[in-house]
């Protein structure tokens, strides 16, 4: 046997090990936009499973000014941004951050890239090395743990919300440089981070803190600045990153931060310099969907969506399974065993209704559970039957 022929073994025992385990992970092939209403695999769902939190993935402005986008600037860019990559397009977006975000910054300036997960290695591997302390929330999403462990820095992980404990992990840093990373809100309980409390000891111990505000931005705060508005955080040692295929409906992810830190990150961070630019088609169709999230019409939407959050908080009730402390649009229904949540997703798209399934490693083991989430676009009647069937599936579970 050769030795790629014995790899080939072993993977598939560790495949079958999967199945086993109920931790086997597969795809459905959607039909039609990211809508509440879609068509998946010859089945009409409703979803509540995107993070297309206001509903403008598939909004025909949104779409079409990718249209337009395409026309200005065609399908790809081309070459990475130092080359030639870089447009017009590309500039007006990361202009446009720098304003969205001035209240909360101090000489704030944005960058545009090509995903949430890229912007993390950037912002990361670009301002930690072995010298460097990474302070590293317990719940944080895999690209910044993936970023931090490339980064070579040390990491200590600090549990979940624990700002004393965190105190005390800094206390103990004799490192020059200090960066605490934590999600904004938390992608799989919700939950947010106390970031006030966090800043403070970032201005204590002299550290910095990088906030990934992938869920927030857009969906909290009077203005859709997510987390760092609704914390009123102003600060030079604030670096905020966020995705722009959640709320905003598209694709790519923004560091909004110090202007000094930018010019770093463009000139030093690796996964920023050695990647093509994305299609500038995005980012023109991304300012249409920055004007919504900051315009009178982004604040009804975020209206509609606390509302649909507040409707299935009041109502549902459950005996078995339990929900967690969460305000946000991510509303996960713990479950614990892998099979019965797998059972209890797959009894939902029988009844029409299609809602995420986590389990481990993307959630602690015994935790597996329903990930519901809600987006601006649901009605109340969708939400209500939604709730129908939760809260009788759990009544009939053992
Ligand atoms: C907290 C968090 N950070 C980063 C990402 C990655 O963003 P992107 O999908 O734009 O790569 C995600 C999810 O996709 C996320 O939930």
């Amino acid at each position: 046997m050769t030795s790629d022929a014995s790899m080939l073994t072993i993977l598939r025992a560790q495949l079958d090990t999967l199945k086993q385990q109920q931790l086997w992970r597969r795809r459905w092939n959607a039909e039609t936009a990211c809508a509440p209403h879609m068509r998946v695999e010859g089945h009409d769902l409703i979803s509540f499973c995107s993070n297309d939190y206001l509903g403008l993935a598939s909004d025909p402005r949104v779409m079409e000014a990718l249209n337009v986008g395409v026309s200005l600037y065609g399908a790809g860019s081309g070459a990475s941004h130092l080359i030639s990559g870089h447009s017009r397009a590309h500039e007006k977006l990361e202009a446009a951050l720098a304003e969205f975000f001035e209240p909360n910054l101090i000489s704030g300036r944005g960058l545009y890239l090509a995903s949430g997960y890229m912007a993390n290695l950037a912002v990361i591997t670009a301002l930690a090395d072995s010298s460097t302390d990474i302070f590293s929330e317990a719940l944080n999403h895999a690209s910044l743990i993936d970023a931090a462990r490339l980064s070579r820095a040390k990491v200590t992980i600090y549990p979940h919300r624990d700002v004393a404990s965190l105190n005390a992990m800094l206390s103990s840093s004799t490192a020059a440089r200090k960066l605490i990373v934590t999600d904004g809100v938390f992608s799989m309980d919700g939950d947010i981070a106390p970031l006030n409390e966090i800043m403070r000891l970032c201005e204590i111990h002299d550290a910095w803190l990088i906030v990934d505000d992938a869920h927030g931005f857009g969906v909290m705060g009077k203005h859709g600045r997510g987390v760092v508005e609704q914390f009123a955080l102003c600060s030079e040692r604030l670096i905020l990153v966020g995705t722009l295929s959640k709320a905003a409906g598209i694709a790519g992810a923004f560091i909004a931060a110090h202007e000094t830190i930018i010019e770093w990150l463009i000139q030093r961070a690796r996964p920023y310099i050695y990647s093509t630019a994305s299609p500038p088609a995005l980012a023109h169709a991304l300012l249409t969907s920055l004007g919504i999230i900051a315009s009178q019409e982004g604040a009804d939407r975020r209206a509609l969506l606390n509302e649909r959050i507040t409707q299935w908080k009041s109502s549902v009730n459950l005996q078995h399974w339990h929900v967690l402390e969460s305000i946000t649009p991510i509303q996960p229904v713990v479950i614990g065993d892998n099979a019965a949540t797998m059972t209890a997703a797959q009894s939902l798209r029988e009844d029409g209704f299609w809602v995420g399934s986590v389990r481990p490693p993307t959630v602690p083991v015994g935790t597996s559970r329903l990930r519901v989430t809600f987006s601006s676009s649901h009605t109340h009647a969708q939400v209500a039957q939604l709730i129908s069937l939760v809260n009788t599936l759990d009544a009939e579970s053992v």
